[in-house]
């Protein structure tokens, strides 16, 4: 049977749009790399005044500007030859914030990187150490993320917690595990004298990062490790656990979470902030944030996993499997909230004694 014509123009279209978007977000990268960005938003320039703005060569920026003026990112005034970032776009692609969706573009250099790799794990199975990730960004798939912990840490993820902001605040044992480059413990740290703040990962040049942040903020109540979370065994237990973003790359997550049940006083919390979609496929149709997502878990989660002996659980494991795994490591109350990035939730699981 002849394809449908219209249906096929109307995907030749969708197509188009998916090709210039790709292109355009790696330009976006560049902008956000190279600062082009950040110099715009200072006002109207040529492109000449932009480049020595920016500190780069004026052939580049011409180029890199026709594609943003065409692709409705900056506007051109051929009167003057001047371009101009809107500041309603200069708001989602400047500054020190969350909303800056620059880091978010650049990180596709990263996964990009990988692509190598990845599709020979298609014909030949295996994983990508996560080493081969940080050879292109040290830290950079999470610089979102040190945004959100400053601006949303504190009242968009911990306030909500029925009675959790006073525990931090009289003096409380906490963990977070799988704490990356270890802004959220700081954060923690500074905002809560009295309790005590320990970070764990299993990246050595993390743990390193953020080891020195803590010493540069002067904080004492803060202490990292490398080590395994698969090796969870702490002397004394712990009043409060998180893991952001940290329990689907596990190469086995469910001891993990097993651990981190063992780990905690009767008590104790755990807080597990996690992806926010449904575990079958067919339930996800329709949410804006789940290609990107599956994609993500596809070019990072899934191969990181696998390369450490896992089973590649990735990020679209869901909120069903994600309960029945709670569940199956002692967790008898689970209540999820929402967070401030409706891309994530936030799973407060207890282990309420029968
Ligand atoms: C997506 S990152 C999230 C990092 C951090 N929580 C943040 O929000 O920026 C997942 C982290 O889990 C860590 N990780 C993976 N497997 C681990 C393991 N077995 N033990 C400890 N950390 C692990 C990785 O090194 C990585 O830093």
């Amino acid at each position: 049977m002849e394809p449908d014509p219209d249906r096929t123009r109307a995907f030749g279209e969708r197509l188009l749009g998916m090709l210039t978007g790709g292109m355009l977000t790696m330009l976006i990268g560049i902008g956000h790399r190279t600062g082009l960005f950040e110099a715009a938003a200072h006002g109207p320039v040529t492109s000449a005044e932009l480049a020595e703005r920016a500190g780069l060569h004026e052939r580049y920026v011409r180029e890199w500007l026709g594609a943003m003026v065409t692709g409705e990112i900056m506007e051109y005034d051929p009167a003057d030859g001047r371009y101009s970032l809107p500041a309603a776009h200069a708001a989602l692609l400047t500054g020190a914030t969350s909303r800056n969706v620059g880091p978010a573009a650049s990180s596709m250099r990263t996964l990009g990187s990988v692509l190598p790799q990845v599709e020979r794990c298609f014909t030949d199975g295996g994983g990508v150490p996560i080493a081969e990730y940080a050879k292109v960004s040290a830290g950079g798939l999470g610089e979102t993320w040190r945004y959100i912990y400053d601006e949303h840490l504190v009242d968009g993820f911990l306030r909500p917690v029925p009675g959790l902001l006073d525990r931090l605040r009289t003096g409380v044992r906490v963990l977070d595990l799988g704490c990356g480059t270890g802004h959220a413990v700081n954060v923690m740290a500074r905002e809560f004298p009295r309790s005590t703040f320990e970070g764990l990962d299993i990246a050595a040049d993390a743990i390193a990062g953020a080891e020195a942040e803590r010493a540069a903020l002067g904080l004492s109540n803060a202490t990292f490790a490398v080590s395994d979370a698969a090796a969870l065994a702490p002397a004394e237990p712990f009043d409060v656990i998180m893991a952001f973003d940290a329990i689907h790359d596990q190469a086995a997550p469910e001891a993990v979470l097993g651990l981190i049940r063992d780990a905690l006083a009767p008590d104790g919390v755990f807080l597990m902030v996690d992806t926010n979609f449904a575990t079958r496929l067919e339930d996800n149709a329709g949410n804006p944030h789940a290609p990107l997502s599956y994609g993500i878990s596809l070019l990072f989660c899934v191969p990181t996993s696998i390369a450490t002996g896992g089973t590649g659980l990735g990020a679209m494991w869901g909120q069903e499997r994600a309960r029945e795994m709670l569940a199956g490591a002692g967790f008898t109350d689970v209540e999820v909230l929402d967070t401030p990035r409706p891309q994530n939730c936030m799973y407060v699981c207890r282990a309420v004694a029968a």
